[in-house]
């Protein structure tokens, strides 16, 4: 199993494996909400395979990926974790780099902030810095895993309308419900179209999502299987723990 190039808030590296023993018979895999790819990357291949992500730095990191492996690879080997660079990375404006610099951009600022999240220099007196990249030659991997990929960079209903048919696997895995945390919003609002569309499906799909009582009632219709999460994105001892997870299917 590949392990994905980065950490990413909700990534799924604690439920792939249960996913993954779910997932359907089908033609085309479609990941709507991609995220770091938990459970793209752990994965058989399919025979179609499509992600997709709002966010335009962490689709450009993979298309990056697929194309530059190894000059990301070079930039990034030797960098150290400051905090100036940090502070650098952050306040440029991407629209004076190049889509590489911008992916060694993303890849930095992600795996030297606090829980991935880009936003606060992330240190400590009982762990090192972070690796830029995981381990050498990894994008490498990932490069060969990328090659038969189609990469939309799109809200989740349009990929929906392109790629709906009876022989697509839909693997949904949004922003929780009544959590904030990524740059781009997912309200309620979000959360009902998306439920129009699951309801209307020609495929099948798994969604993973926060156990909350709307949820709940919203796909009452569906099959829900509870499931126990233990998350550890915190510095707060108190505030770990194990937290409640849906997965929810139309077959
Ligand atoms: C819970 S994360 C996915 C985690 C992923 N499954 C993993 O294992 O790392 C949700 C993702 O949805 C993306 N997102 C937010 N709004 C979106 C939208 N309207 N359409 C597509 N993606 C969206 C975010 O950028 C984020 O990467």
């Amino acid at each position: 199993m590949l392990k994905p190039p980065i950490s990413r808030m909700g990534g799924k590296s604690k439920l792939r494996k249960t996913i993954i023993e779910m997932i359907p018979d089908h033609i085309c895999y479609v990941e709507l909400f991609f995220g770091a790819g938990w459970v793209y990357f752990g994965k058989q291949l399919s025979k179609v395979e499509v992600i997709n992500d709002i966010d335009k730095e962490l689709i450009n990191l993979f298309r990056m990926i697929k194309y530059h492996a190894a000059e990301i690879e070079r930039q990034l080997e030797y960098d150290f974790s400051g905090r100036d660079i940090f502070e650098e990375y952050k306040n440029i404006s991407v629209d004076y780099l190049t889509e590489i610099n911008r992916a060694v951009r993303f890849l930095y600022l992600i795996s030297q902030s606090f829980a991935g999240k880009g936003g606060t220099y992330g240190y400590g007196t009982t762990s090192r810095p972070k690796p830029q990249i995981f381990y050498k030659d990894v994008l490498n991997d990932l490069k060969e895993r990328l090659r038969n990929t189609y990469v939309e960079n799109l809200s989740f209903e349009k990929v929906i309308e392109k790629y709906d048919r009876k022989h697509t696997f839909f693997f949904v895995d949004p922003p929780y419900l009544e959590t904030a945390g990524y740059e781009n919003k997912f309200g309620e609002k979000e959360h009902l179209i998306l439920l129009e569309k699951l309801k209307n499906l020609k495929g099948e799909f798994l969604l993973t999502i926060n156990d909350n009582p709307k949820v709940r009632e919203w796909y009452k219709d569906f099959k829900i299987k509870e499931v126990e999460v233990n998350y550890s994105v915190s510095r707060d001892q108190k505030a770990r723990g194990k937290y409640k997870e849906l997965i929810i299917t139309n077959y």
